[in-house]
């Protein structure tokens, strides 16, 4: 009987779909002094300038600040459609539009039906009463963002002052984008540019129906025993006072179907929403876990919604879901509280990076290709986490569809970024219709780990960031206002109190709230989540980072590649480091004089009158950042199982700053802005790896090796091999070897293996003293790991001391030869007669990756691997190859 119901469902029409055809959309100036511009929806005022070659391209030399006029001016985009007698006919006609950057009145025949004034909501604007038959007139005029940014702070501070005001000036970037819903980078940031764009950035549509169409479907899952809880929630169109109709669901596991047939009858809530909710159970045993990337496979199952209101109109949705739990465990231990997330039961060390806007031009952040690139990058990486940082944008439905199939996690902050907001009720009631939209339209995804308020506002409260402390409590009652009573509240109704919520990062988690939400010290190492940024300590140092429960922020600037530089200007003058053009893409203040800072201690740049000093600087800096971060990440993975007599440690996440750029200049990224890795990317494949075996020196200079295990199961009879080798050795085979068998390291375990005081092990070593220098400038130590009589990759190092002391001869390396071994694959062999640091290869101009990079090769021979994004011969592959390491004659 049941069965008939479904195939009755099968029959109807299908609901929602139109056939209105746009014209070619144009963009016109508020004093028509450029009129008629084709313009491309979705899209964005600069790419349209670009492409109607008004303005050059956006990122050559100085045009961030020449083309600024582009945003005090306002814009408006316009069409015309025909509409037809029939579609007239339906009861119910919107325009919905997924993304208006961002202050917009929309107009139909010259009537506003609607206006936008956040950049992260949908809106659903009616035009029944508007659209005629024939052709109508769609305009959507957009207001400078600068003009309307200036314009609310004004009204606001005739009551107070809401900081900061303006970007520092060395972003060169503009005023009070705290009072916009609008990526807040968009005004520049440390590592990014001011194109503060307007545009319709996302798709648009017209549809027309008679009684209902579904607006979202959330599905969530919760664990009940043996059986999964399917939690959904069917949000209709909510232009009746009422929707009713059936719902048919059905999800397809592997070996079976579950379906059911709901009659339905819901009225609108207090909300303005026609929700249906309903649940249903699923036997654990039919149905397999998502787990994040390193851990088991992504298995997702889709969920299909049919709809069909009375007037049998058909309405689809298909959503994916993946059972798996998800916890955050704030538990009690000595001196704090625990901060670690648990999935499916198991403590997950998180790995990963901060995740800045695919582009700075929102429309260009929802290329599936760059998405793609990036999410399988960090999967490659054995990241199981991104963090899509507040001062951003909420990426595409594709970028979290992506997320669920690699299995990384995604920590999702709101877009609120480093400065305080208003509260008036305008704004709050703006930013409850953006949870609103938002949490409905990412809620669901496996891969969505947890919601968190802002980035970084709770610290700047605390520390008095504004010099606002006069105000101190107006700004704590207006950060509760926003983050707890507004946003918290909203979340967690929308999710019934199932999602994961954190109001800041950092925070001090529970024990903030405990403090009112705005504690004492944030970025404490005995609670929560700390970000933590050095850039006068030696970076090679252990001592230089602090030991906290969560680390969701670290890092150091680097420059892209040379050649990457050089997309940017073609006089080459403007690449020293000392030009006016170097200090203009520099937004962090004395950013290159702490680049020296910390190159100096480990690395002797050439001389600054050198030909290829900013060569040199670019690479060195590159060698600083991967270094560093693999120092410290290494550092955050050694202390999962450690907790020191203070109570720190317990470290259970490492996500560092940044993943991605979005223009070339001196950043924090580990991925350029035209995708090519810089060092740093390279090194967390290594890093990130499940199993590592790491060493580091503490201050008594005692050598303390690491055994680190993500595996959920105990790893048997493993060899720790230390290899020192001799720098100046022309053998190229250890002087010595230490080997040392451990019987067991537990499953999601950090471990000591070995503790050893450093020199006086190197001074029993007689080929580490063959001069008069210390023998821990002679040798060094490579580490390597056998599992059951097998090899445990990555293999690692440990440099005994500084390295620009050490007696490390010029190595004389080579490339062997080139060959194609396959599709887009290239097989590199390189030949050195010494050991050889930080060996780097490029490709330029042919896009692809190495299979490693950036090493240190101490075998006379290596094998290296390249994958070519497009087809190249290997002669256009052989022309643009470059070799480069630390002693590189051409530097000195
Ligand atoms: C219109 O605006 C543009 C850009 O601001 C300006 O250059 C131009 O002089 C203005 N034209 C008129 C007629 O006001
Ligand atoms: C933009 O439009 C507003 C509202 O019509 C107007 O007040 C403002 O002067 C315009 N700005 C520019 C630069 O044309
Ligand atoms: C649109 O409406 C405005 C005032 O509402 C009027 O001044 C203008 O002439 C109208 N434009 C057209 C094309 O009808
Ligand atoms: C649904 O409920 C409303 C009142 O809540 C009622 O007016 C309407 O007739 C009901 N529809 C059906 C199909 O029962
Ligand atoms: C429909 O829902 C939206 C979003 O929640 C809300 O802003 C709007 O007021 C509601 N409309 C009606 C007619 O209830
Ligand atoms: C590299 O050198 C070491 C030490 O001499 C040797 O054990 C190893 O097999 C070599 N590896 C390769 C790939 O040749
Ligand atoms: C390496 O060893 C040779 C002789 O064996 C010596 O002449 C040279 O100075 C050494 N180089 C360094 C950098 O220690
Ligand atoms: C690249 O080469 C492969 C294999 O020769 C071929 O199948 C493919 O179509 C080529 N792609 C392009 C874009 O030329
Ligand atoms: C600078 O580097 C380039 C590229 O490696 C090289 O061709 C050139 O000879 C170097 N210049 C000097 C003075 O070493």
């Amino acid at each position: 009987m049941f069965l008939k119901t479904v195939s009755v469902f099968l029959c109807l029409i299908a609901l929602g779909k139109t056939n209105i055809v746009f014209q070619q959309w144009l963009v016109k100036n508020g004093n028509g002094s450029f009129i008629d511009l084709k313009a491309t929806v979705p899209g964005g005022i600069y790419t349209d300038l670009m492409n109607n070659k008004i303005i050059g391209d956006i990122f050559y030399e100085y045009n961030d600040v020449n083309y600024r006029w582009v945003a005090k001016e306002n814009w408006t985009y316009y069409t015309k459609f025909t509409v037809q007698d029939d579609f007239l006919k339906n009861e119910h006609i919107n325009i919905v539009f997924e993304g208006l950057d961002t202050y917009a009145d929309v107009k139909i025949n010259n009537i506003t039906v609607g206006k936008s004034r956040n950049m992260f909501v949908k809106y659903i604007f009616d035009i029944k009463k508007t659209l005629k038959l024939g052709l109508n007139t769609l305009e959507v005029e957009f207001r400078s963002p600068l003009e309307m940014a200036l314009k609310l702070a004004e009204i606001q501070n005739k009551n107070y002052n809401i900081p900061p005001q303006c970007t520092p000036e060395s972003y060169h970037g503009e005023c009070h984008v705290n009072y916009l819903r609008k990526m807040q980078a968009s005004f520049a940031w440390d590592w990014g540019p001011a194109f503060p764009s307007m545009g319709i950035w996302k798709d648009f549509k017209i549809r027309g129906y008679n009684k209902n169409l579904v607006e979202y479907v959330v599905a969530d899952v919760t664990e009940s025993n043996d059986q999964w809880i399917v939690n959904v929630d069917v949000y209709f169109t909510n232009d009746t006072e009422h929707a009713d109709g059936d719902i048919y669901y059905e999800l397809d596991l592997e070996f079976k179907k579950i379906e059911a047939v709901l009659q339905n009858n819901v009225t609108k809530n207090e909300y303005g929403e026609i929700v249906r909710t309903f649940s249903f159970s699923v036997n654990k045993y039919d149905t397999k876990l998502w787990w994040p990337n390193g851990y088991g496979a992504q298995q997702l199952y889709n969920l299909k919604i049919h709809y069909a209101n009375k007037n049998m109109e058909e309405y689809v949705v298909t959503k994916r879901i993946g059972f798996r739990t998800i916890e955050l465990v704030q538990e009690k231990i000595k001196n704090g509280l625990t901060f670690y997330f648990k999935v499916n039961n198991e403590p997950i060390f998180i790995k990963g990076a901060n995740e800045i806007p695919i582009d700075i031009l929102p429309e260009k952040g929802l290329n599936k290709e760059k998405i793609k690139r990036l999410l399988t990058t960090a999967y490659d990486s054995h990241m199981n986490m991104l963090r899509v940082w507040g001062g951003g944008v909420y990426e595409s439905d594709y970028f979290y569809d992506v997320a669920d199939e690699l299995g990384i996690l995604i920590w999702q902050d709101f877009m609120f970024a480093c400065a305080l907001y208003p509260v008036d009720e305008g704004f709050l009631t703006n930013v409850v219709d953006e949870v609103r939209h938002q949490v409905k339209r990412l809620y669901g995804h496996p891969s969505i780990a947890l919601f968190a308020g802002n980035n970084e506002n709770e610290a700047a409260i605390a520390q008095n960031w504004y010099q606002t402390n006069g105000n101190k409590n107006q700004f704590v009652k207006d950060y509760v206002k926003l983050y707890i009573d507004t946003i918290e509240n909203e979340y967690n109704r929308l999710t019934n109190f199932r999602g994961l919520f954190l109001s800041s990062s950092p925070t001090n988690g529970d024990q903030s709230k405990n403090e009112g939400y705005v504690a004492k010290e944030p970025g404490s190492s005995f609670y929560g989540d700390v970000h933590y940024y050095n850039y006068v300590l030696d970076s090679f140092k252990i001592s230089t980072y602090p030991k906290p429960r969560f680390a969701s922020e670290y890092g150091y600037q680097s420059y892209p590649s040379f050649n990457t530089m050089l997309t940017t200007t073609k006089d080459i003058k403007n690449l020293n480091l000392s030009s006016a053009f170097m200090d203009h893409i520099q937004h962090h203040p004395v950013g290159n004089i702490e680049m020296k800072t910390l190159i100096d201690y480990q690395l002797k740049l050439p001389d600054k009158n050198h030909p290829n000093y900013t060569r040199a600087f670019i690479y060195y800096s590159q060698i600083i950042q991967a270094m560093s971060i693999k120092i410290e990440t290494e550092h955050y993975r050694s202390l999962r199982s450690d907790l020191d007599a203070s109570g720190q440690g317990q470290t259970m996440g490492a996500l560092y700053w940044q993943l991605n750029d979005v223009w070339v200049a001196p950043t924090w990224s580990g991925i350029d802005y035209l995708g090519k890795w810089k060092m740093l990317q390279y090194y967390t494949m290594d890093f990130f790896a499940p199993v590592i075996v790491t060493g580091s020196v503490d201050a008594a200079r005692n050598l303390n090796i690491y055994v680190v295990s993500d595996k959920l199961s105990e790893l048997l009879d493993v060899t720790l091999y230390l290899e020192v080798y001799n720098w100046n050795s022309t053998e190229l085979k250890p002087v010595n070897i230490m080997e040392k068998a451990i019987d067991s390291i537990m499953p999601s375990s950090s471990m000591t293996i070995l503790n050893f005081q450093l020199d006086k092990y190197l001074s029993s070593i007689d080929k580490c003293q063959i001069s008069n220098s210390l023998p821990k400038n002679n040798c060094f130590i490579h580490l390597r790991l056998k599992i059951n009589h097998s090899n445990i990759y990555p293999e690692n190092f440990v440099i005994p001391g500084k390295i620009k002391d050490s007696n490390i001869p010029i190595p004389n390396i080579q490339i062997s030869y080139v060959k194609t071994i396959g599709v887009k694959k290239f097989e590199i062999v390189l030949k050195t007669d010494k050991i050889a640091l930080f060996v780097w290869l490029e490709s330029h101009p042919i896009k692809g990756r190495f299979s490693e990079n950036g090493f240190i090769q101490i075998n006379s021979t290596k094998t290296i691997y390249f994958y070519s994004d497009d087809n190249v011969t290997l002669e256009n592959f052989k022309s643009g190859l470059y070799l480069t390491n630390l002693l590189d004659t051409h530097y000195f």
